[in-house]
């Protein structure tokens, strides 16, 4: 199966998001991905599910939104009634784990479980008969443009090899300092999407550097 590109806008200007949004929606990037942050969870903010229903009316893609935030089980709906097609959230948040997912699944709308690099690949191990995605951080997250933290490669080795073994349909997504090279060495750790921020948006064409990052994985 070819791997899927999910561009994140957090890489762009939040000056110039419809401009960013139509070039992705030419692109040959399946996904969007949305980085949403409370300012608690990590040291950082960015938007609420305002932002996601408002771009939501001119993109097709499909939008994969990854909640970096401490309540989710409160502000869950929001996102769901956004127009959101995958929802993530961390593992490290104190919500229960399985309610959520229900929740997320009962609406039709995919759900994923986010890792951070220092928390250990089976915590998330009970889940993965129930998900639809992980999302492996390979940067800290709360930031776009940071360097691709290469110890994490063997989470992504075990990970895949576990979901193969149990011939679980989970999909694995990698975040955080993503690029041609680190890219491949994903891929080949069993990576099925790549996030890319920084590394695209710092190309003159956004457009053409999302479809050579396709093409050069695919
Ligand atoms: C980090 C975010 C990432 C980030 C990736 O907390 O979850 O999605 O935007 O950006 P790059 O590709 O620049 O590392
Ligand atoms: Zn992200």
């Amino acid at each position: 199966m070819a791997i899927i590109i999910s561009p994140s806008i957090l890489g762009g200007s939040f000056s110039n998001m419809e401009k960013t949004i139509l070039e992705i929606n030419k692109s040959k990037a399946e996904y969007i991905h949305f980085d949403v942050m409370d300012g608690d969870f990590v040291p950082n903010l960015t938007f609420g599910p305002q932002f996601i229903s408002d771009v939501r009316s001119y993109s097709n893609k499909v939008f994969d939104v990854h909640l970096m935030i401490n309540r989710v089980q409160k502000f869950v709906d929001d996102y769901i009634k956004a127009g959101s097609d995958i929802i993530s959230f961390h593992i490290e948040i104190e919500d229960d784990i399985k309610s959520l997912i229900s929740k997320i699944k009962k609406n039709d709308i995919k759900c994923g479980i986010a890792i951070k690099p220092k928390t250990p690949w089976n915590e998330i191990k009970p889940y993965l008969d129930s998900i639809d995605q992980v999302i492996i951080m390979t940067v800290e997250p709360g930031f776009g443009g940071q360097v691709f933290m290469s110890d994490q490669v063997t989470k992504i080795k075990n990970i895949s090899d576990y979901i193969k073994s149990r011939d679980l349909n989970v999909k694995i997504e990698i975040d955080g300092g993503v690029n041609y090279e680190t890219g491949k060495t994903c891929k080949e750790a069993g990576a099925n999407i790549l996030v890319a921020g920084s590394f695209l948006f710092k190309q003159e064409d956004l457009i053409k550097a999302t479809n050579s990052l396709f093409e050069s994985m695919n």
